[in-house]
């Protein structure tokens, strides 16, 4: 498979920031055939950066989900809203089981009801222990993220490639090797190459995909290396 590229957005750009960037941008993410590319931005924004890339070969992701199917959750988005809209969507990101309580019992309902919507979950786990016992992988993406590695104020610092394979490794292991494993925390341009090799399918971007320039650097330079990879 190609390299999986996914830009994470947190609580970034507003519908304005982000049509200017896909300006910036488009042309030469559309130009890559070596990977894939997928951007996350927030919820609102969701609609619009999707009738922006309509046809095109980048495709848009949700930064989560609701557990709930539908009903009296007031302030939820489901899976079946996002369905039509996004490829992919991340769940149990480490932001999101420290400051909103999610844990593996609500990162269980949700891939569920992403697999249930046609929606490819992006599991994010920080540790073997993030991943839902007995988690059906097929059909899923996991992320070996870090909350350590995650850059804090745009200061960088990864685990170190090593590391990373390692608990690729692990994490593959667990998934019965049914599923890509990627890897995030920190990746920049000057080290996705690094990453992108060996267990690791890809890489989950924050902070360096929120500029225009960095980010198709960052895709540009997202190659795996010469002996790889299923
Ligand atoms: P970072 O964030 O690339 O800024 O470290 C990655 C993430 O939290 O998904």
């Amino acid at each position: 498979m190609k390299p999986l590229i996914v830009a994470n957005w947190k609580a970034n750009k507003d519908t304005a920031q982000v049509a200017s960037f896909i300006k910036e941008a488009r042309a030469s993410l559309e130009e890559v055939t070596h990977a894939e590319v997928v951007i996350c931005p927030s919820f609102v924004v969701i609609p619009s950066l999707a009738s922006l890339l309509e046809g095109s070969s980048i495709k848009v992701g949700a930064q989560d989900v609701s557990e709930f199917e539908k009903g009296a959750y007031t302030g939820e988005v489901t899976a079946l809203m996002l369905s039509r809209l996004v490829k992919y969507c991340l769940v149990g990101h480490s932001e999101r089981r420290r400051y909103f309580g999610d844990d593996n019992d609500s990162v269980r309902k949700k891939i569920e009801l992403l697999k249930k919507a046609k929606i490819i979950p992006i599991l994010c786990a920080s540790f073997e222990s993030d991943i839902p016992e007995g988690i059906e992988a097929e059909g899923l993406v996991a992320v070996y993220e870090p909350s350590a590695a995650i850059s804090t104020e745009g200061v960088y610092h990864p685990d170190t490639p090593e590391n990373a394979q390692n608990m690729a490794r692990i994490f593959k292991e667990i998934l019965k090797d049914k599923c890509p494993v990627l890897y995030g925390g920190s990746v920049n341009e000057n080290n996705v190459t690094d990453y992108v090799s060996g267990e690791i399918s890809g890489v989950l971007v924050g902070n360096a995909s929120l500029d225009s320039r960095s980010f198709v650097k960052v895709v540009s330079n997202a190659r795996f290396s010469s002996n790889m990879l299923k």
